[in-house]
């Protein structure tokens, strides 16, 4: 990127010139988060990307974002800024080794959260998110056997919600599970008025101390909505930007991460990767470009088709 370039500039006149939708997830940089056309969780992007009437959807999140995008909508050119920004999540689950486990229980369903690879998202048979996950399961016959995967702290959550035994497949958000629940009561000490509100990667211990419970948009929700004055947020620490701008009065601290980081906070190394230079330069050469085969994309698609449907 050539020196003493405006980028917001840069990238709000590349928005026009190509038709141009971006798309961002509230872990990315409030920099990023801010020139974004849409913000939001998982689902809520899943669904814009799905209903867009632009060329081209600049994904700022991470690699399993832009694959969904592109599953939705093949006729779209689908660009990430970084096509290193992976997920520990999808990265615990490869293929081969699920469609093994798959094999185990055949007469089981397989539920997916969203956090995998499109590969995975074609072996599944409905794909979830931390906001559908309790209605989807809850709307499935009480006999119906399931595997849930690659979050097994996600299926934990959601198993001891519904009451319903699933098949875990053992994968984990490296950003989530490395909440320090020791420094957590520390703080909670220190501010005993504040609501700890978490998102359900996060381990048991960790879940079973929260007042509330939910993904990114319902953590955002119940920050603005409630009467409280102070929160806890146990979740990675870019959606403080979203929240601090909708409720600047009151007071909103990150949960604190056992190791120590530039912020003592939770922070995806991932999602970090997205920098406004990157994302002009995507938008600009438009790419790095997502790319899924075919014959994967039909099968991912189905899954994925099957959620939105049941999230009406
Ligand atoms: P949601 O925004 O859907 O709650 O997901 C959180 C997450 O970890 C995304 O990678
Ligand atoms: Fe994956 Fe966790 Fe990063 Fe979300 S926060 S992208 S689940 S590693």
């Amino acid at each position: 990127v050539a020196e003493g370039i405006d980028l917001v500039a840069e990238i709000n006149r590349l928005k026009k010139e190509k038709n141009a939708v971006i798309l961002a997830h509230y872990y990315v940089d409030g920099d990023i988060q801010d020139i974004a056309d849409y913000i939001g969780d998982s689902l809520g992007l899943s669904q814009q990307a799905a209903a867009t009437p632009a060329d081209m959807i600049v994904f700022c999140g991470v690699h399993f974002m832009g694959e969904t995008a592109k599953v939705l909508s093949p006729e779209k050119k689908v660009v990430i800024p970084d096509l290193n920004a992976g997920c520990s999540l999808a990265d615990s689950a490869p293929a081969d080794k699920f469609a093994e486990f798959k094999a185990q229980y055949p007469d089981h369903i397989v539920l997916s959260y969203i956090n995998c690879s499109a590969e995975i998202k074609a072996l599944s048979d409905i794909i979830v998110t931390s906001s559908n996950a309790l209605k989807i399961v809850e709307s499935l016959p009480k006999d119906q056997k399931i595997i849930f995967a690659p979050d097994a702290n996600l299926g934990r959550f959601v198993s001891k919600k519904t009451g319903r035994d699933m098949v875990l497949w053992d994968g984990a958000c490296i950003v989530h599970i490395d909440i320090s629940l020791e420094k957590l009561h520390k703080l909670r000490a220190d501010y005993p008025e504040a609501k700890f509100i978490a998102h359900p990667e996060c381990q048991e211990h960790i879940l079973s101390e929260a007042d509330y419970v939910g993904s990114t948009t319902a953590l955002l929700k119940y920050v603005v909505d409630s009467p409280e004055q102070t929160f806890i947020v146990g979740t990675e620490a870019g959606i403080l930007h979203k929240m601090k701008q909708a409720v600047p009065h009151k007071k909103i601290i990150p949960a604190p991460a056992s190791q120590n980081n530039t912020c003592a906070c939770s922070e995806c190394p991932y999602m970090k990767m997205n920098t406004m230079a990157k994302v002009y330069n995507a938008m600009l050469y438009e790419q790095p470009e997502i790319i899924v085969p075919e014959d994967v994309r039909v099968k991912a698609y189905e899954s994925v088709a099957r959620m939105l449907e049941l999230s009406k």
